[in-house]
Order: C-alpha cells, then structure tokens, then sequence
C-alpha cells in the first residue's frame, strides 16, 4: 500500500489535470478527484460528435460536459476543453454535399465546411456561456481548449507539407487551421467574454508523437515547423500541447527535448494527455519502474515551469481501470481501485525502491 500523504496538486507549480467523465466528479472517484487534481479535460464529451443530435442539429443539453463545469465551479479548479475541430470523432455528414457526396476543395464547397467549422465553434461558445456566463466572469471555468488536435502527419511527406491529410486538410487546407483558430478567438475571447477581460480562453493546438525526437524527419520538427508559420501568419495561438502518451522504453529525456523546441516561442506549453504504460500484466517490479519513470518526467515539467513556460499537466484518466491504454499496462497515477501507486509517490517526488 502506497501512502497517500499529499494531494498531487500540491507539489507542482502547475495546474494538475486529470481526463474524466460525469461519474468520476461525484462519490468515492469524486473524492480523489476534487483531492489530488485542479483542472479537468473531458475525455470523450466535448468532441465534436458529443454535440450534435441524430438529425444534425446541435443539442440542447450535454449534461457530460455540464457535469465537469459544475465539478470545476464547485472546486475552484478549470476546465480545459478537448476538441474543437479534429479528423476523428465527428459526424460523416459535416464533410459531405446535400446529396450524401465527399465535399471537394472546389471554392463552394470550402465555403460550407467553413461555415460548419465556424458555426460549431460559435454554438459551443454560447452553449456554455449561456450556463455559465461570459468566459473570464467568475461562474465560468473554462480557461482553455484544443482547438485543433493531430493535425500533423505521422511521417515525412512533401505533397501535404507535414500535414495530415485529413477530411479537413483535403477540402481546405492548412488554412483550416487558421480558421479554427480565428473563429475560437472570436467566439470564447471576445463574442461571449466579460467585458475588460484579456484573452480569458487560451487556444492550444495538441499532437501526439512528440517525444518520438528531435531530428530533421521527426514530427517534433514538423509541428514545430507549422507552429511557426501559424504565428508568422498572426494566428491567434496561445498554446502547445503535448499528449505525451509514452512507454518505460520512452526516453525520459525526450519529453525535455520536447518541451524545449517551443521554449523560445511566444508561447505557453501544456502537457495535455500524460500516461506511461508499463507493458501487460504490470508487476510489481514494471509499476516501481514506472514510479522512477513517472518522477523523473514531473521533474522535467517542473524544470520547464521555472520561466512560467507550463500551462498545465493533465493525465489522460484517473484510475487505470477506465484507461484507453489498459491493455498496455496500468497507465496511471491511481489503480482500480482508486488506490495511489508508485506513480502517484514519484509524481510528488516521494522515494521508490531501488
Ligand atoms: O460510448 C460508447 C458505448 O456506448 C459503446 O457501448 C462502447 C462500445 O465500444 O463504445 C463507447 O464509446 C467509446 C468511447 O471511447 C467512450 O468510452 C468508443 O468506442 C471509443 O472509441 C472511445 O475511445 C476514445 C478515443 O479517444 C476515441 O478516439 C477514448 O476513450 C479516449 O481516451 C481517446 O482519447 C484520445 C484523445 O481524444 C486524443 N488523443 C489520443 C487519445 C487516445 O486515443
């Protein structure tokens, strides 16, 4: 038994955040979550298929994503919403015509998935300021959002310039991203703002595979490449995200290589989706390595907040038992049974066994 002796939000200089849904805000996971964590991201709810009805039409209530509104309002902690626009996990039918066919990247047909992008971007802003009040007023805890998420290719390709040929990038190009962007800042920072207030809602863009190193081919070059022409182009990012779904056989060190690309940049960094699977069944012996592993990773983000350079850290689950990743190995900081593990005493620079 691994003794709880602190919350995790207490030993780091960053808000903590944990992926969740509704059932874990209320009970006994509600416990260890309002204890050990200050922000929450919703893990599925707020993607783009979570708010539209069978008949296309956006809905009425998404009481998932109300539920960790009133957590965070409840608690003093933040929400950071997940996703905006991204390739998976949204209907068919926003990249297709009237008559059921693909949208191509004629002009008229850009100009409809555009409105759609920039339509679903507005009925979220105003779905939660209408509950809320206007993002930067005390009732509102939402301080953040992907706005765009896995947008980059998974490997060198001249044609998409790194991107991924998603339906998005096929029908209207990288300029999607510039869209999303200046429609999310429109709508969260200044359509439904509290008036005087600056940029309450800051905008990431988030990928995955950035620990994978930092050479000429990597994808960490490749976001960093688009990062850098979205801020030439004045896109109103404020944020980069690293999802940082890692291995015991993932050097620790890239997650530092990771994390300085961006550090000259005007921008902050978030790790958004954290966990380290330790391979399937964990044993005793993988879950110590994976504490080691787990505290020499939260050094490394601790070292990267010196200059205020982190927006947060969040974990992508409270409990293993609920991970995506289950299969690969107890990816998390809490067991099934909501118990504190290894990782949890790294992650707050407790000692492990040798
Ligand atoms: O809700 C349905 C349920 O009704 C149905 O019975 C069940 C049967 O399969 O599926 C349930 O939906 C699942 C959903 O999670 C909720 O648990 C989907 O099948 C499943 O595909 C979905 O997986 C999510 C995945 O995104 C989908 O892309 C994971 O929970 C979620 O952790 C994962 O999160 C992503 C981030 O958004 C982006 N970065 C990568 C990360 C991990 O893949």
């Amino acid at each position: 038994v691994i003794p709880d002796t602190k919350p995790l939000k207490d030993a780091m200089p960053f808000p903590l955040g944990a992926a969740t849904y509704q059932r874990f805000t209320t009970g006994g996971p509600g416990e260890v979550l309002s204890r050990h964590f200050d922000q929450v991201t919703p893990e599925n709810y707020m993607k783009p298929e979570a708010w539209y009805t069978a008949d296309r039409s956006f809905v009425t209530s998404n009481p998932e994503a109300d539920a960790l509104m009133d957590w965070a309002k409840s608690t003093g902690g933040r929400v950071y919403g997940h996703v905006l626009a991204w390739h998976s996990q949204i209907p068919g039918w926003f990249f297709q015509n009237d008559q059921g066919g693909a949208l191509t990247s004629s002009d008229a047909d850009k100009a409809v998935l555009r409105g759609r992008l920039k339509a679903h971007i507005d009925n979220i802003a105003k779905y939660f300021a209408d509950r809320y009040g206007p993002y930067g007023s005390a009732g509102n805890p939402l301080t953040a959002w992907d706005v765009v998420n896995e947008v980059i290719a998974d490997s060198t390709s001249a044609s998409s310039n790194g991107m991924r040929t998603s339906n998005w990038y096929n029908v209207l190009g990288e300029g999607f991203v510039d869209d999303a962007f200046r429609f999310a800042d429109e709508a969260f920072n200044h359509t439904y703002a509290a008036p005087g207030s600056a940029r309450p809602v800051s905008l990431f863009i988030n990928e995955y595979g950035t620990e994978g190193g930092d050479n000429a081919s990597s994808k960490l070059q490749r976001y960093y490449d688009l990062v850098t022409r979205l801020l030439a182009r004045e896109v109103p990012v404020d944020g980069v995200g690293h999802q940082f779904h890692v291995s015991l056989n993932t050097p620790v060190g890239n997650l530092d290589l990771a994390l300085k690309k961006f550090e000259a940049l005007p921008v902050v960094q978030a790790v958004t989706e954290f966990d380290v699977a330790t391979g399937f069944p964990a044993t005793e012996r993988l879950l110590i390595r994976q504490g080691t592993y787990v505290g020499q990773a939260f050094d490394i983000f601790r070292a990267h907040d010196a200059n205020k350079d982190l927006y947060s850290v969040t974990v992508w689950g409270l409990a293993d038992l609920g991970s995506w990743r289950y299969y690969e190995g107890a990816p998390l900081l809490f067991d099934d049974y909501y118990q504190p593990k290894w990782a949890y005493a790294g992650a707050i620079g407790a000692p492990i066994p040798a």
